[in-house]
Formats: structure tokens, sequence, C-alpha cells
């Protein structure tokens, strides 16, 4: 047990600094984002596709851009709750594709309420490819 005792500021001292390096390497920005889902997906993205994709229906009442709107550089409103949705366009909001994990939640929640699935990786590319035209 004694030994056991002193490897824990060992453990630390390896352990915290890769905490720190992982949380650098999870902080993207919206280019970096694309990248890692083009990637995923072994394809370009394609911002025009990205555009189809966010505007049109996808077999149920809702597309991106009901929440959204069409343009990704004003307020959006969710359309239930009627609360603003700070714009997505990466460009007119610093917040946008920062965090892998908010990223990913969202695309998750939202992919889900218009697709009724998951969004793909090259779905996820292209969105953020058209969002980033702006
Ligand atoms: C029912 C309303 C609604 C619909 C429909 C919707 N979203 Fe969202 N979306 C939200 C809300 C609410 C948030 C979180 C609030 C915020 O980040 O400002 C959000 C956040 C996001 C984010 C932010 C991620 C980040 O890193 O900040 C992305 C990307 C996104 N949505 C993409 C989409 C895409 C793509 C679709 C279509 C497949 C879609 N949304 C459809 C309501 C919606």
């Amino acid at each position: 047990m004694k030994k056991l005792g002193a490897l824990v500021p060992i453990a630390l001292v390896l352990i915290v600094p890769a905490a720190i390096w992982g949380s650098y390497a999870m902080a993207a920005d919206a280019y970096q984002m694309q990248q890692a889902y083009e990637k995923q997906a072994g394809q370009t993205a394609n911002s025009q596709r990205g555009q189809v994709f966010f505007t049109k229906t996808h077999g149920g009442d809702w597309s991106c851009a009901t929440c959204h709107t069409a343009k990704p550089t004003v307020t959006g409103k969710h359309t239930i709750t009627g609360r603003p949705i700070d714009p997505l366009a990466p460009s007119f909001n610093k917040e946008r594709f920062s965090s892998e994990r908010q990223t990913e939640k969202w695309f998750r929640r939202n992919c889900k309420d218009v697709l009724q699935r998951e969004c793909t990786a090259i779905e996820k590319a292209d969105v953020i490819a058209f969002l980033r035209t702006f």
C-alpha cells in the first residue's frame, strides 16, 4: 500500500499535463472541426451541399433553418420555446465551434429533431463549410 501512495504524485505529474494538453487539443475552431469531420468521412466538405442540407426539410416538419433561419448571420428563434438563438456563423459568433463537446451535443440533438437520426460526418462538415462562407 505504501508503494501505491508514492505512485499518486507521480500519476498526478503525468496525468495533469495530459489533461491540460487534451483540453487544448479539444478546443478548436470551425475550420479545424470541419477538417476533423472531413477526415472521419474520408470526403471533402461542400458548402453548397451544406446550404441545401441546412435549408431543406428531411421528411419532418423542421429544417435547420426553422430555428436558425436560412441566414446564419442573424439571431434565430427556437420554434417551440421562442427563445433567441445566437448566430451560427462563426465569423458572427466567436463561441461557435470552439468546443467539440458543445458542438457534438447540439448536432446530436438538432439532427435527431430534424432528420430523426444523427447527422453523418460529411453532413456536419458540409454544414460547417456553409456556415464558414459568411
Ligand atoms: C428546434 C430548434 C432547432 C432546430 C430545428 C435546429 N437547431 Fe441547432 N440549435 C438549437 C439550439 C436551441 C441550440 C443551442 C443554443 C445555442 O447554441 O445558441 C442550437 C445549436 C446549434 C449549433 C451550435 C454548436 C456550437 O458549437 O455552438 C449547431 C452547429 C447547430 N445548432 C446546428 C443545427 C443543424 C445542422 C440543424 C439541422 C439539422 C439544427 N441545428 C436544427 C435549436 C435548433
